[in-house]
């Protein structure tokens, strides 16, 4: 892949408003047939860096190159319309007088014939060509969403930009349309960016996950990596809960009530955050005050009274007080166990699963 020209690639991009950075030096290859996810909370600059690659927006600095040629920087521009960039976003917005035929067509070029053909061939590809002569008011949230789609799509954009499409679905509907979007986009070959602040729609779209924070891409890779092996305690909390137990590393190990850690490299009398997701911690009976043996794997198991255990269908979600500090530890459990409130259970924190960070100052655990 690295040997290949990437379909669109943004390089140092760099946007102010009243001297606030809000676009913060991204850089970012995308290539054909991928999806790429800008992901990162509201406000973080996502939209901002779509609206610059659409055209619609001017960067302070920095370049936009589409196919190894310069489509803007701040000397160049290239108008929107020519950019071959087909767009996306939430409020799709569909002309309420035209049919969906028309709606397909619009912007579309060419002959008559060959328009039609092309329209037809784009209401088939999204399962709606018996609609052609509807109005949009005639359909539903579901398939207006796969109008958009087609108009998108019709004039076989290299690059398509996404913001948050499909925000506006409930939730069943959208998995499906997701996944369909997904077959057409990589069967037209167009390279993807979708811009979202969902994680789990991330993880289900993309090949590659730009995590972004304040205006900063602070990490980027496939779904796994960026998930299993998080830069900082941030890009661990942004896909999950997250249970902290802080400690001090001593001789490259940390004392804690769960046993100690290995934390290599970290300086004597530096704090440590270890970060754990609530369905990495293990759970285990009490045996007349005593819990399990501790494992190399497991480290020693520490008492939790439980607090709260809600059932939340697939699992179930306990919160714990634990015993030795009065703090509060989040685990999740399939869903055949749940425990009542004030029942004893041991907890134990898996080795391979958890992250260590140096702590930050002035934070708690929290
Ligand atoms: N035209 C503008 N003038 C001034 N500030 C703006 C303008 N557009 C966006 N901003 C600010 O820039 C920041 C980034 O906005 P942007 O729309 O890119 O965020 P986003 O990541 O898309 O968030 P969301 O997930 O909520 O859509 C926000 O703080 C926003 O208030
Ligand atoms: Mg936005």
């Amino acid at each position: 892949m690295a040997d290949r020209t990437p379909r669109l690639e943004i390089k140092n991009l760099v946007r102010r408003y009243d001297g606030r950075v809000v676009v913060d030096d991204v850089s970012l290859k995308v290539y054909p047939g991928q999806v790429t996810c800008l992901l990162g909370p509201s406000g973080c600059g996502k939209s901002t860096t779509l609206r610059m690659i659409a055209g619609v927006e001017m960067q302070d600095s920095g370049e936009i190159w589409v196919d190894g040629k310069l489509v803007c920087d701040t000397v160049t521009r290239v108008p929107p319309e020519r950019r071959n960039i087909g767009l996306m976003f939430q409020d799709f917005a569909l002309f309420p007088h035209l049919s969906v035929f028309e709606n397909v067509g619009f912007g579309l070029g060419g002959d008559r014939a060959k328009r039609a053909a092309r329209i037809r061939e784009m209401l088939v590809r999204v399962g709606l060509a018996r609609f052609e002569t509807s109005l949009p008011h005639e359909l539903s949230g579901g398939e207006q969403q796969r109008v958009a789609l087609a108009r998108a799509l019709a004039p076989r954009p290299r690059i398509m930009l996404m913001d948050e499409p499909f925000s506006g679905l409930d939730n069943r509907l959208r998995d499906g349309i997701r996944d369909e979007t997904l077959d057409i986009l990589r069967e037209e070959d167009a390279a993807v960016l979708l811009v979202t602040h969902e994680p789990d729609e991330a993880m289900r779209m993309a090949d590659e996950i730009a995590l972004m924070r304040a205006g900063q891409i602070v990490q980027q890779g496939a779904p796994y990596n960026i998930y299993n092996a998080p830069v900082d305690r941030d890009s661990v909390s942004f896909f999950s809960d997250i249970n902290v137990i802080r400690g001090v590393v001593q001789g490259a190990l940390t004392d804690t009530p769960f046993g100690q850690f290995l934390t290599p490299g970290v300086p004597d009398g530096q704090a440590v955050d270890i970060v754990i997701r609530p369905q990495h911690i293990k759970i285990d009976f009490d045996r007349q005050g005593r819990g399990p043996n501790p494992t190399p794997g497991d480290g020693t198991p520490a008492l939790g009274v439980v607090q709260r255990a809600r059932f939340m269908g697939s699992e179930s979600l306990v919160e714990f007080k634990m015993a030795h500090d009065g703090s509060i530890l989040r685990a999740t459990v399939p869903n055949v166990f749940l425990p009542s409130e004030g029942q004893n259970l041991w907890l134990m924190i898996r080795r391979d699963r958890c992250f260590v960070f140096p702590a930050r100052q002035g934070t708690s655990t929290a």
